[in-house]
């Protein structure tokens, strides 16, 4: 006798009405014929366009179909049931090698959505990274740039009478080299060189840095010692490592007569010949302690003077070269110029144009001529 479970089981099975989908004639008949033979109403199609067909003009409770049917497959069979018939249940029938088929597809499908998932994690990760790089290099760069505008203006405070010397000879130097052509990769290296050449005078006394009068023998030997103290004292910062030879070789001299290491000719680093120029010129257009500031073509006349003797000849032509508005431009600049700027390549920093020249000009220090 049938329990009542099994007589209600057997009752649903009648009523369900299945559709056998498969391109084997006989795995549809002993399909059709078990599921007869339990009782269920089946009918059979041979692709799944024909089942699509069937589906639109009669009910059935559920789908069993094969996986691979020629040209056509069940997973097309199966979208088209889960689009059109949601509460149709769905069976994929296949054979054991469609079955390891189907596993390395869904696999290589895993696998192609984790390798997506990660080159697209990896894209954000990598656009994040380089935005806190850029952010850390721009604060890294404002925070060595301020902390040479720091040093550069305690030198010129130091060093009281001469106020405004690094700014200029650092706008000289690059004017220089932009004469000369050609030292766009050292322009870096030459403006800070020549923005912190007398960072070791920190180290002298007073009573010799700021003598008015000329020094002794001693003094001179002392102060010339400026030049290594400056070098020792910036040599081991990474970032300005090439700006410490200029430090080293800014007094050395064409013809040797130069210190601390008595360096000739192109023994002398580019930076550093070029910064001598610079450097003289400035100086003697400057007051000092000692002396009255001279006219500036009284100094040209005298650079041209040392011409292959103190200076390197070609740097001589350069700086000659640099014409008066060129000079206006540096005197107006020497109060102003941002370093920060001038480092990070803006070669002028103070953003005039030739046209302004004048007017800032006039209104600026200009060393007595
Ligand atoms: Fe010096």
């Amino acid at each position: 006798m049938r329990t009542l479970c099994e007589q209600t089981a057997s009752a649903d099975l009648a009523a369900a009405r299945v559709l056998v989908v498969d391109d084997e004639p006989s795995v549809r008949k002993v399909l059709t014929t078990l599921l007869s033979h339990a009782g269920v109403s089946c009918s059979a199609a041979a692709n799944p366009h024909e089942a699509i067909t069937m589906l639109q003009t009669t009910t059935f409770e559920a789908v069993i179909s094969d996986l691979r049917m020629g040209a056509s497959s069940g997973f097309d069979l199966l979208r088209e049931v889960r689009t059109h018939y949601p509460n149709i249940a769905f069976l994929m029938a296949t054979g054991v090698d469609d079955v390891r088929s189907l596993q390395r597809a869904l696999e290589r499908k895993h696998l192609e959505r984790e390798v997506e998932n990660y080159r697209q994690h990896l894209e954000e990760m990598v656009s994040q990274r380089t935005q806190e790089l850029q952010a850390a290099m721009t604060e890294l760069e404002q925070s060595h740039s301020a902390t040479l505008e720091a040093l550069g203006s305690a030198i010129d405070l130091r060093d009281g009478p001469t106020a405004g010397h690094s700014r200029r000879v650092l706008l000289y130097s690059i004017k220089i080299a932009e004469k000369l052509g050609g030292l766009e990769n050292q322009l870096r290296t030459l403006a800070m060189g020549a923005w912190l050449h007398d960072i070791g005078k920190l180290a002298i006394p007073d009573a010799i840095l700021l003598k008015p009068g000329a020094l002794n023998a001693q003094e001179r030997q002392i102060m010339e010692r400026h030049v290594e103290i400056g070098y020792d004292l910036i040599k081991g910062i990474p970032f300005l490592a090439d700006a410490a030879q200029v430090i080293l070789a800014h007094h050395e001299r064409h013809n040797g007569s130069g210190y601390p290491r008595g360096l000739s000719g192109e023994d002398i680093p580019m930076c550093a010949r070029i910064f001598a120029v610079a450097d003289s010129f400035d100086a003697m257009t400057s007051d000092r302690p000692y002396r009255s500031a001279l006219s500036a073509d009284a100094a040209r006349s005298i650079i041209l003077s040392g011409r292959g003797k103190l200076f390197c000849p070609e740097i001589v032509d350069a700086f000659l070269a640099v014409d008066e508005d060129a000079r206006q431009l540096i005197s107006a600049g020497s109060q102003t110029a941002s370093i920060n700027k001038i480092i990070s390549g803006d070669r002028l920093g103070f953003g005039l144009r030739s046209g302004a020249l004048t007017s800032r000009a006039t209104q600026s220090e200009m060393p007595a001529s």
